[in-house]
Order: structure tokens, then sequence, then C-alpha cells
């Protein structure tokens, strides 16, 4: 169908303020609500602690005991916020990073825990990783290449089936592989579907850049590397069509659903992959997200309450279906409150 071009009038004919004179008629045009039902909401659990541990650099956030998973997970049930984002924080690290793919490594033990208490109340998604549980830190196994160290693609890929199938067989819902390795989505779908877990989806960090915003989560997970960076594996934020291809691929692969990750530099790249990916598409408001609204609203030179409602608008705006979010407990306090700042 051909498009009808249609001018905009301009003043006085056009007098755009007309449509904002009350918060009513707002609501009515605003186009788009929020809502905690599309929320994911990350929680961090640690192995040996016995009571939970404030997150230094995500003030607000705790790392908590097997014992405190599923109280604190009530407290996201009860505000219906439908889903959890697990990761890990194991006691022992070793190159191979072997706690992450135990059935009683922590983040199985406190999947099945979850489970056993929520059932369908609550979806499990898992973060499929190595660098919390590996000792240099890096996404995967090391190897010596011309006398420097590298990340083995294919070599992970055989760990991360590994990972996946264990959390699964905890009865993860969802896993959601964050190393950003080639191949990834293709290893997990196959080694789920070999050992009968054709139900269980895939949400892929997929379009994953190297960025500055991981800080805090790394102090969260001790998962910073002990050498080098991430660049190898994680995008280089310039291209966008680097960034659209790895989402598109991760489709080819399987994925269920793709993900950008970080949000709010992302926003182009979130549009971008909505557009063209046929599937629903998850952005991640990183710890570093989190942490800048919380110190500025610390200092007092920015209203938390406003800023977060301002920033989980955008990223919805954006073309995000799901958000996965460290606001959502209070985002969906404020909800239940009928705050709205618009
Ligand atoms: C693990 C992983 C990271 C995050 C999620 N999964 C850290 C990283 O890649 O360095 C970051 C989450 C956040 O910053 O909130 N690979």
């Amino acid at each position: 169908m051909e498009s009808i071009k249609v001018e905009t009038p301009v003043f006085p004919l056009n007098r755009p303020r007309r449509l904002r004179s009350n918060k009513s008629l707002r609501d009515l045009v605003g186009g788009m609500r929020l809502d905690q039902r599309t929320l994911i909401m990350p929680i961090f659990v640690e192995e040996g602690l016995n009571e939970p541990q404030p997150i230094q650099s995500l003030p607000g956030q705790y790392r908590y005991p097997l014992s405190h998973v599923n109280e604190f997970v009530s407290s996201i049930a009860d505000r219906g916020v439908p889903a959890i984002l697990v990761f890990g924080v194991p006691k022992n690290k070793d190159s191979m990073g072997s706690e992450a793919y135990k059935r009683s490594g922590v983040v199985q033990r406190a999947v099945e825990a979850v489970k056993g208490s929520f059932g369908d109340e609550l979806i499990v998604a898992s973060d499929v990783c190595m660098c919390q549980y590996t000792s240099h830190g890096h996404c995967g196994i090391l190897v010596e290449r011309s006398e420097r160290q590298s990340l083995d693609n294919d070599m992970t890929l055989d760990y991360l089936q590994r990972i996946a199938v264990s959390h699964a067989e905890s009865g993860a819902d969802v896993v959601a592989p964050s190393s950003n390795t080639d191949g990834m989505v293709k290893a997990i779908r196959q080694g789920l579907d070999e050992e009968g877990f054709n139900q269980t989806l895939i949400m892929s960090y997929s379009t994953k850049f190297a960025s500055s915003f991981y800080g805090p989560f790394r102090e969260a997970a001790s998962s910073t590397p002990a050498f080098g960076d991430r660049r190898t594996y994680q995008l280089d934020p310039r291209s966008a069509r680097e960034a659209l291809k790895e989402s598109l691929m991760d489709v080819e692969e399987g994925a269920d659903i793709v993900m950008v990750k970080p949000a709010l530099a992302y926003l182009d790249i979130i549009s971008l992959v909505k557009e063209q990916a046929p599937v629903p598409v998850a952005a991640y408001n990183v710890s570093g997200e989190y942490a800048m609204v919380t110190a500025a609203a610390q200092k007092g030179w920015i209203d938390r309450k406003k800023a977060v409602w301002e920033i989980l608008t955008s990223i919805k705006r954006a073309g995000a279906d799901i958000i996965i979010t460290y606001f959502a407990l209070e985002f969906a306090d404020w909800l239940e409150e009928n705050y709205s700042p618009f």
C-alpha cells in the first residue's frame, strides 16, 4: 500500500501543547505503559554466606546465601515481577571453571530451591557463563597461543553446553548464555535437546558489548578478568551492523529471546534488533546504569524515582519487550502507589 503523505501543520494551527494540558490527556495519548510483568530481577547467590551481604558498588542490592534465596524471591513474586535471572558466586574457582557445571553448584541448588517452592508462579532464568568460576576471570577456557593466553572458542562451547544442561536439570526455565562466544546458542540448543530439555528456553546475550558499564557487577560477582579484557569476545561499541548480525545469528542458531546489553548507551541498537529479529527482545539495564543513578541520587543531584522511570521508559520505547533491571522491585512498588512522573 502506498503511504499517505500528510504535512504536519505549523503554528498557530498546530499547538502541540494542547495534547499535554493535563495528566489524563497525557496518559491517554502517551502510547505506552510500563508494567512490572515485563521485568526480570537479577539475583546473586553466594556459596558459604550466612547472611545477605550488601554489594558496595550496587547500594540496595545484596548477595544472598542459599538459605535466604526463597525469602528474597517471595518478595519478588509478591510484587508481580514474574522472573529472576540467577548469578552464582562460588567459593572455589579453578582454571576450567569446574564449579559452574556441578549438579551441586550454587546456581543449580538455588534454581532447584526456587522452582521447588514457586513452580510456575515464577520464571527462573540462569546466567550461563564461566567468568565467576574461572580463576582467571575470563568467560571460557584459555589456551596459550604464540605466548599469549587466549580464549578458545570451540573448547568453551563444550563447557557452556554442560553448564546449561546442569541448569536445566535443576529446573531452570530459561538459560541465558552470556559469554558471547561464537556458536554458543547452537551448542547449547543441541546439548539441551539431546538431554530431553527441548522445552527449556534460551535467552541469548546475543548483542553484548565490551562495556565499562559492567564494572559494579564484576565487583558483585567477583568476575573481573585477572589480566586483559573481554574485547576479543564482546562487541565493539562502534558497529551497529555487527551488533545486528550477532543477534540475527543467534536467532538462526535457535535463540528464543535475544538481548541487547547494556541498554542506555545502546538504545539505537535495541530499536534495530527489535525491527529485524522475529523473536522477543530483552534489554539489560546493567549494573553501571544502576550505579550511576544511585550515586547521583545519593548526592542529591538527581531524583532517583523520576530518573528510573524515565530510563525504563526509554528502554521500552526503544523497543525492548523485556527489561532486566536491578530497579525491578522498587519500580513495582512505585506502580503499586500509582506513582507516575509524567
Ligand atoms: C557474565 C556477565 C556479566 C554481566 C552479566 N553476565 C559481566 C561481564 O560480561 O563482564 C553484567 C551485568 C551487569 O553489569 O549488570 N559474563
